[in-house]
């Protein structure tokens, strides 16, 4: 059986498959026209960051799973292949922890400026530190949006390691679950009021998209901090760069982009207490083999008649 491959991923996910007598073919490029055109005879697709439409699910004609190496499944049209009985499945195991580590770790970047510090070194500036002072995590008020694995995890971190008033805002949220150190806020609005730092860990859902409008981030508190590793469409851009600009915001970090104009990511690029990084918060050497590894498990799962275990569409299959 034939596994179409069109991004590359981890040696490990092609053993797997290739292990177990699949012919894993990578593909002729990543744009809608090739995948149509090498998924007419693929029994499994795994994809990174390109985008499956019904198109694409309608030119594999003997397709029966669709793996995604990742968490984030906006990019798939779940519905429409779900109507066509092929399992849609992701690898929520595989890059939570990367994602949280890069998430306290950005945090401190910002919080003690370090891109500033080392501009001013390069200016020859051995006294910036003097005059732009860091802030301590200890005691600050740190609002997780969106508590699944990675928002938990930073929660974890952020409370055990630094000693951060952990608060968050989820209106999925298993209340039983949640841990006694986590206050969980009712509404978005409260929960960005009186905080130090806030961190967006929700999916990009309609309910979500934009949900970081002006009307929010003109109730932030003067002097917070925000990061985003979820996805880029859930920030109204004209709103988070003129918080920037007025300094209510004293910066940020993002590392997703989806749905971000052109030219607010050069202004974004230009601003020296903002800093970008390109998706890469999940790529560890760790998660990036789990990833590989979960996808081709779930490919592999499907294919032999079993449910995938990370099947997101098993519950109407
Ligand atoms: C990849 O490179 O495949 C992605 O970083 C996985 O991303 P996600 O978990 O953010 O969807």
């Amino acid at each position: 059986m034939k596994v179409l491959l069109p991004e590359m991923v981890d040696s490990i996910g092609i053993s797997y498959l290739e292990d177990r007598g699949y012919e894993v073919v990578l593909g002729s490029g990543i744009d809608e026209d090739s995948i149509c055109r090498d998924i007419v005879d693929a029994d499994a697709l795994l994809i990174r960051s390109l985008c499956v439409t019904k198109r694409i699910i309608d030119s594999g004609k003997k397709l029966k799973v669709i793996a995604r190496h990742g968490v984030g499944l906006e990019l798939i049209d779940v519905e429409y292949a779900t109507k066509k009985n092929i399992w849609v499945c992701n690898a929520p195991l595989s890059n939570s922890n990367a994602v949280a580590e890069y998430t306290i770790g950005i945090i401190l970047e910002l919080v003690r400026k370090s891109r500033l510090m080392q501009e001013g070194m390069v200016q020859g500036d051995m006294n910036i530190g003097r005059r732009e002072l860091g802030m301590e995590l200890e005691g600050r008020v740190l609002a997780v949006l969106g508590l699944g694995r990675i928002g938990a995890r930073v929660s974890q971190i952020a409370y055990y390691g630094f000693g951060m008033k952990v608060i968050a805002y989820d209106p999925f949220a298993d209340r039983e679950a949640v841990p006694e150190y986590i206050e969980l806020i009712p509404s978005l609005d409260k929960a960005v009021m009186d905080t130090d730092i806030i961190t967006l860990h929700m999916p990009l859902l309609e309910s979500t998209k934009g949900i970081i409008s002006a009307s929010v981030l003109e109730e932030v508190k003067q002097g917070a901090y925000l990061i985003n590793v979820a996805r880029g469409g859930v920030i109204d851009y004209s709103a988070l760069i003129a918080s920037l600009k007025s300094g209510r915001l004293a910066g940020c970090a993002l590392d997703v982009f989806d749905g971000v104009e052109k030219s607010d990511l050069d202004t974004l690029l230009g601003m020296r207490n903002v800093i970008i990084t390109p998706h890469s918060a999940a790529l560890t050497d760790k998660a990036i083999e789990k990833m590989a590894l979960h996808s081709a498990i779930s490919i592999d799962s499907a294919l032999s008649g079993e449910r995938p275990k990370w099947a997101v569409n098993a519950i109407v299959m």
